[in-house]
């Protein structure tokens, strides 16, 4: 079979690696790719948001699947055009992603079908928003509606906050993704991020993990696209996925298809374990990024029939295998991020660092003519490392970071550090 994979961060060249060890696949295609993904496939630079061009690679290429990575090109309708041209893809049509894409339209899904999630209202006027803020009690959660890269939520400390928020959102600050807004209840707990596949019928479980979204150390400073992550999330029990797949995930998918917008593809959940139990704060419909990092490398299934059977409504009976142990990813950027950042810096010692057990994913890195490996984005390399527990996968992960040399880059020093402490006891 001809793979066709769109994207080209870290969580790309994770589902790279597990897609091109499939016996099913016999060649791979990344658009457009990076450096990582090249040595698995091969790249080629198409711009994943022009839906003709992607439907134009896949026709010259003799594609019979098509991966979608990313949340953009979803929402841009990439698997509706890729289809209509009978092309197979594995993801949801644009008017399911509206899942991810649209905040209000999935708190109204959440409210019309009684799947648990925080309190809130909807705005598209700064004024009315104001006042609800003003009768919130606070912390209070503002949210532009639409996908603004990570950056249109805010947890507003006081009133006054809020306010200075709401008129940053209708001022245009997130363009389109701001026009209309939520205001939601903060929900205390621990967040973790549970994953399921669906065919538009049936949902697989398809694993936990817990991210660390902030810069710093403890969970301080600005928030990121994820600065590290590990699998599974133990804190996630049994009884508790149990839980979420019954009155979360699985009502969302029958609540898709009875709109008829059925939603193909990965339902990410992220989740608030809260004293009422577990909230909903949001869904993404692609796999996250870096917990795709740390989901394949515990995944013993192949990958694809398992895609395969999600895009072509198939998923009932469907199984997938993981390993009991842990993996834990280190996600190394470039120093000033999630600010600017400078590019260009080599980078060494990948080599030494799987040669010490690891596997290192790599996100924004370039190839300079001389063929030397460079940073070439803020999130760099995902340094990912199996083990008995996160203790043991923590202490592998950082010791392959010990062996990469790229003194422009910086990383957490305690990704996995609430599962340590609780497996300290
Ligand atoms: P997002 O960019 O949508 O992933 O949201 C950023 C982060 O804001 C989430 O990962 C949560 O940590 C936090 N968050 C969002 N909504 C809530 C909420 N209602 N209560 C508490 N934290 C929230
Ligand atoms: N790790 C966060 C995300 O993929 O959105």
């Amino acid at each position: 079979m001809r793979i066709l994979l769109l994207g080209s961060g870290g969580r790309e060249h994770a589902l790279a690696w597990k897609i091109a060890a499939s016996p099913l696949c016999d060649a791979l295609i990344c658009a457009p790719g990076n450096p990582g993904m090249a040595a698995l496939g091969r790249c080629v630079p198409v711009d994943v948001m022009d839906n003709d061009a992607v439907v134009a690679l896949a026709r010259a290429e003799r594609i019979d699947f098509v991966v979608v990575g990313p949340d953009n090109p979803l929402a841009n309708g990439v698997v509706d055009a890729l289809e209509e041209a009978g092309i197979a893809a594995f993801g949801p049509s644009k008017a399911a992603a509206q899942l991810e894409a649209s905040k209000g339209f999935t708190k109204d899904l959440c409210a019309e079908y009684g799947i648990p999630t925080g309190r809130y209202r909807r705005f598209t006027d700064a004024a009315a928003a104001k006042a609800y803020a003003a009768t919130h009690p606070v912390p209070v959660v503002i949210k532009a509606d639409g996908l603004a890269l990570g950056k249109g939520v805010v947890i507003a400390p006081t009133e006054r906050d809020a306010v200075a928020e709401i008129d940053l959102m209708f001022g245009g600050a997130f363009g389109e993704a701001g026009r209309s807004i939520v205001i939601e209840e903060f929900l205390h707990g621990e967040e973790v991020s549970v994953f399921a596949l669906s065919d538009g019928k049936e949902a697989l479980f398809f694993g936990t993990a817990q991210d660390h979204k902030r810069v710093g150390d403890g969970d301080e400073g600005p928030n990121t696209g994820g600065m590290g992550a590990y699998s599974p999330a133990a804190i996630v029990t049994p009884a508790l996925i149990d839980d979420i797949m019954a009155r979360i995930v699985r009502p969302t998918v029958a609540a898709m298809a009875a709109r008829g917008t059925p939603f193909k593809g990965v339902l990410y959940a992220g989740l608030i374990l809260t004293a009422e139990g577990p909230k909903l704060i949001e869904y993404n419909a692609r796999f996250g990024d870096p917990e795709t990092q740390v989901l394949m490398p515990r995944l013993t299934s192949d990958l694809v029939p398992i895609l395969m059977a999600a895009a072509e409504g198939r998923l009932a009976g469907v199984t997938a295998g993981w390993r009991d142990e842990t993996a834990l990813t280190v996600v190394m950027a470039a120093k000033g991020y999630p600010g600017a950042v400078e590019k260009g810096s080599p980078i060494e010692g990948l080599e030494a660092a799987e040669a010490a057990g690891a596997i290192v994913f790599q996100a924004g890195t370039g190839r300079r003519a001389d063929g030397v490996l460079t940073a070439a984005g803020g999130r760099v390399l995902n340094v990912t490392a199996l083990g008995a527990n996160v203790t043991e996968a923590q202490a592998r992960a950082y010791d392959a970071v010990g062996r990469i040399d790229w003194p422009e880059g910086f990383c957490r020093r305690d990704i996995g550090w609430r599962a340590v402490e609780r497996e300290r006891g």
